[in-house]
């Protein structure tokens, strides 16, 4: 039995489980991971000056002009790359500073520096040798999923082609990988942009030898793409002919800033690599980070350029992640294993077969554990997403067993460990059966009808145990449920400025790879990091096959000739929307034999306001003999992006209707002569009937079928306008109580009229979140006697790229000063902690962001957020909030 994704159409979106303001630090939090004090000062592109030193030139004016006007400010890093980058990484000690560098002539863009994430991990694990008796041998069903063996099988192997894998560093030592480092490798080259003990916070210390032997990542990513076949595992590299480089920017833990992935992506671009591979990234949502406008450089100049499309699946809609963000790049994301490597667990008591469990290992389960199920409704949508019941008891000695959805894996696990849990097993909603995010309890998903049986004994008291055997119990899985459709952890798109995120899609779940040596030599590991190499390598053998000068429209190439992803496998449910498939699973054999070329590969038809309702693409004939096309509409599901009545977006798995957009065409049939290239205009309504406040994401393909080939243009659009959509979360939903709040001194919340010293821990937090992303978002302090009523202003206070110019107006309340400003936001998600982005804070210090002291006196805090499409002139496109009034006093 199982329920069609199309039955969560009406759920209601949510948060998690309320979230006590107890746990809330009072430390500033900002809300794009913004490292401060550091920017990215980018100069225009002077032209026709020629040669390295016109453009240190630039540099030193730059440097000039900022001591002229008195800046103290260190070099981080130069960047000096036209057409790409020419500028800096400055350090300043005042936002004011800021403001002095915009003032220069030639300053063309000023970001902040960012810290990116180690890419987050889902089921990852060693295998210490072929014969691991708890694993399975690989019997590359990706490679078959994707054509890819075809394209061995014709001897194409990547030969020729370079890829840059930016990532974690290779073993290289490693027999698969070559066994070595250097000209003659397979490894050819690369560099250390940050050392082991890099953590994201310190120095880094570079070098030449991109060695990982602790972290492992860039090791399985190496793999994907560059295995020697012929080994115990049978696993192989998709372009195992290529020669890799190592670009390497994680240290063996923490996270890496924006500025050192921008100079390896130059280096990279400068070593003439053919393919560039980012398996890394955070949520951003926005086009506008440094590495990802650089990223998208580099691929506007004829590199390919891969990036993950990120592991938030769970968190629904308009969460892309950056520098996948990146215009021009492909961002990619995950499609599940048609066989996946799970475990059995066996049932004593009654007489029932083993239930497998999808973990390539064994649970960690040491004895047979009775069940405790937390509630004995197998429809429950919610289970566990709140607090357990007062009367539940000690759960240490049981294996607790939840239904799957409304909140996170995590808030459920967590919920049941508050009353001792701690192995637990998950049964399926309906959702794909795919690995899922437990963080690092010991927990696994099932079968909804294993969780049905299961769920069944425990209410009739029936006397079973589960037992999790540690060796034996493994096999290939044939996904019959979800192999072949998207990862529930995919992240989904679209980005706010409406642009295709991801662009492609590849195999991602459960991939057997190389580890370093020292830790296991092999390994399962999951994620889009495991998709996006797939990709790259599938480059590889195109650019071998079609020529490098296919590089710019080898994206186009992959999406016309991808595959569509369904949702489910049942009849009649719609194709997986777009925002989290793109343009579907890359079909590298059809890429490379197709005959026929249709570009672009996909068309953006953006919100309800700025609708691009008429577009073109071409079919392009490059056969010998005429070829007739039929052209139709291939709709996908329309994603309802926020919950009916709620602000929040839907979590993942992202409900679909099928209230489908209207397509016409100005052919349905088309002959196109050898070598000849037609026109075929498109037009589009989006759907009618949908709630425009649920934010419908509609999309689907254009199919253009010849007898021999199949191809599309894949199309994105949202039934509404994005200006509309309510940013500032006013609710109480997530902590319980109303936000965005005031914090006193100890984390209370602050009434009006509390007062401050300012020193030590005597200050007042503000506490915010975001429920849609913002492009501006910014702190000021105004009067106490201040009253807000958002007006429009025509009035052109300031050049917005620029993080820090004030406005020192705001229609009918004067500003007092600013105490923050943050570009490009990117929305919370419903993660129970601020780490995970759930929330963010702006913890007084007794100074504006200048630095200036704030003096004695009474006020309030304006917070105001640009809305999505907003015009950052105009005061009417803001939603504000005023806080509670407050006292600074002496100390
Ligand atoms: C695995 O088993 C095969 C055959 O049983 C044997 O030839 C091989 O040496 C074993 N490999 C390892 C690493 O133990
Ligand atoms: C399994 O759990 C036991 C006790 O909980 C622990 O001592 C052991 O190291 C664990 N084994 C593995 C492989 O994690
Ligand atoms: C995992 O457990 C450790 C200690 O038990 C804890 O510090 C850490 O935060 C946990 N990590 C996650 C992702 O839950
Ligand atoms: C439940 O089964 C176990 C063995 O499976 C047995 O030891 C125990 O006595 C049984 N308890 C009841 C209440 O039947
Ligand atoms: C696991 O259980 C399934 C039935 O659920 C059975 O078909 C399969 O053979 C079992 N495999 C192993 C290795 O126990
Ligand atoms: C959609 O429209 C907005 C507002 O004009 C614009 O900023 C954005 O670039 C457009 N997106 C695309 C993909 O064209
Ligand atoms: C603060 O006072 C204003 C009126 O002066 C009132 O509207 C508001 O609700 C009060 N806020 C709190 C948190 O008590
Ligand atoms: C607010 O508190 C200050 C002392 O911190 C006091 O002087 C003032 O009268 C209070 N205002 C109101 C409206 O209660
Ligand atoms: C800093 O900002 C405050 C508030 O806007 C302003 O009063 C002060 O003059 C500024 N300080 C400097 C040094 O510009």
């Amino acid at each position: 039995m199982k329920l069609s994704l199309l039955s969560f159409a009406f759920g209601v979106a949510s948060v998690a489980a309320t979230v006590p303001l107890s746990s809330v630090e009072k430390s500033t939090v900002a809300p794009n991971n913004v490292i401060p004090g550091e920017y990215i000062v980018e100069m225009s592109n002077v032209q026709g000056l020629g040669g390295k030193r016109a453009y240190a030139s630039v540099h030193d004016a730059l440097y000039r002009s900022l001591r002229k006007r008195g800046v103290s400010f260190g070099v981080k890093k130069e960047y000096n790359q036209p057409g790409i980058m020419v500028g800096a990484t400055l350090k300043v000690s005042s936002p004011q500073d800021v403001e002095q560098i915009a003032s220069i002539a030639g300053v063309e863009a000023i970001r902040p520096v960012v810290a990116v994430p180690m890419p987050k991990r889902i089921n990852q694990f060693s295998v210490s040798s072929p014969n691991d008796s708890r694993i399975t041998a690989d019997s590359e069903t990706t490679h078959v999923m994707t054509g890819v063996d075809k394209a061995h099988a014709a001897g194409i192997t990547g030969e020729g082609i370079k890829i840059g894998i930016i990532d974690t560093g290779i073993d290289y030592n490693h027999p698969l990988l070559g066994g070595g480092f250097g000209a003659g490798f397979k490894v050819i080259g690369g560099y250390d942009f940050v050392g082991d003990a890099y953590t994201g916070s310190n120095t880094p210390v570079p070098d030449d030898d991109p060695l990982d032997t602790c972290n492992g990542h860039g090791t399985h990513v190496a793999g994907i793409i560059g295995a020697n076949p012929d080994n115990d595992f049978g696993i192989s590299g998709v372009a195992y002919g290529a020669s890799l480089a190592s670009y390497r920017l994680f240290g063996c833990s923490g996270f890496v800033s924006d500025d050192i992935i921008v100079d390896a992506l130059l280096r990279g671009y400068n070593d003439g690599m053919d393919i560039l591979t980012l398996s890394l990234g955070g949520v951003e949502g926005w086009t506008e980070s440094s590495s990802a406008v650089v990223a998208s450089r580099i691929a506007d100049q004829g590199r390919v350029v891969t990036i993950a499309a990120g592991n938030d699946g769970a968190y629904g809609s308009w969460y892309a992640s950056s520098p996948g963000t990146g215009v021009d790049v492909i961002a990619v994301g995950s499609v599940n294993n048609i066989a996946i490597p799970v475990q059995n667990a066996t049932v004593q008591g009654v007489d029932h077969v083993p239930i497998p469990y999808l973990e390539a290992l064994p649970l960690n389960i040491s004895s047979p554990r009775p069940i405790y199920a937390t509630s004995t409704d197998t429809t429950v949508a919610d289970d566990a997403c709140s607090p357990l019941p007062d009367d539940t008891p000690d759960l240490s000695d049981y294996l607790v067993v939840i239904r799957r959805g409304t909140c996170t894996f995590v808030t459920k696990l967590a919920n049941a460990a508050a009353k001792g849990a701690n192995a637990f097993l998950v049964y399926n909603n309906g959702g794909s059966f795919s690995a899922i995010s437990v963080g690092n309890y010991t927990a696994a998903l099932i079968s909804e009808a294993d969780g049905d049986f299961l769920v069944n004994a425990f209410a009739s008291k029936e006397n079973i145990t589960i037992s999790f055997l540690q060796s034996g119990s493994a096999w290939m899985f044939p996904d019959d449920t979800s192999g072949g459709l998207m990862s529930s952890f995919s992240t989904y798109g679209p980005t706010y400025d409406m642009y295709f995120k991801p662009a492609v899609s590849a195999p991602g779940g459960n991939i057997l790879s190389t580890l370093p040596i020292a830790l296991g030599s092999y390994g399962v590991e999951s994620g889009t990091s495991m998709a996006t190499p797939f990709v790259a390598g599938s480059a590889a053998l195109l650019l071998q096959n079609r020529g490098k000068d296919t590089a710019k429209s080898l994206r186009s190439l992959l999406q016309t000739t991808a595959s569509n992803v369904a949702s489910s496998k049942t009849d009649g449910d719609p194709l997986q929307t777009v925002s989290q498939q793109g343009a579907g699973l890359i079909q590298v054999d059809r890429a490379i034999s197709t005959k026929t070329v249709v570009s672009p590969g996909q068309l953006t038809l953006n919100d309800t306001a700025h609708f691009e309702g008429f577009k073109t693409f071409t079919i392009k004939n490059t056969g010998s003999k005429a070829v007739t096309y039929r052209i139709s509409h291939v709709p996908a599901g329309t994603a309802t992006s926020i919950g009916s009545g709620s602000i929040f977006v839907s979590d993942g798995p992202v409900p679909l209707t099928t209230q489908y957009a209207q397509v016409s065409f100005g052919l349905n049939e088309v002959t196109v002569f050898p070598g000849a290239t037609v026109p075929v205009p498109v037009w589009f309504e989006a759907p009618h009937g949908v709630e425009a406040s649920t934010y419908p994401v509609y999309s689907g393909f254009i199919q253009i079928e010849s007898p021999g080939e199949t191809l599309k243009v894949t199309y994105l659009g949202v039934a509404a306008s994005l200006k509309d959509a309510a940013v500032i979360d006013n609710t109480d939903e997530y902590f319980g109580s109303p936000i965005p709040a005031l914090l006193g001194a100890s984390g209370e919340l602050a009434g009006n009229n509390t007062s401050y010293t300012m020193q030590g821990d005597d200050v007042p937090a503000l506490l915010y979140r975001l429920a849609f992303g913002s492009a501006h978002v910014r702190l000021d302090l105004v009067s106490k006697d201040s009253t807000v009523s958002p007006t429009h202003s025509k009035r052109d206070w300031w050049n917005w790229w620029w993080p820090q110019k004030p406005s020192n107006s705001y229609e009918k309340v004067p500003i007092i000063g600013t105490l923050a400003e943050y570009d490009y936001v990117p929305r919370n998600s419903d993660a129970p902690t601020s780490d995970d982005n759930g929330y963010n804070t702006y913890a007084f210090t007794g100074s504006f962001a200048n630095g200036t002291a704030i003096a004695v006196g009474e006020y309030k805090v304006l917070l105001r957020a640009l809305k999505v499409t907003g015009n950052p002139a105009n005061e009417g496109d803001y939603e504000t909030w005023l806080s509670p009034s407050f006292g600074v006093i002496s100390g």
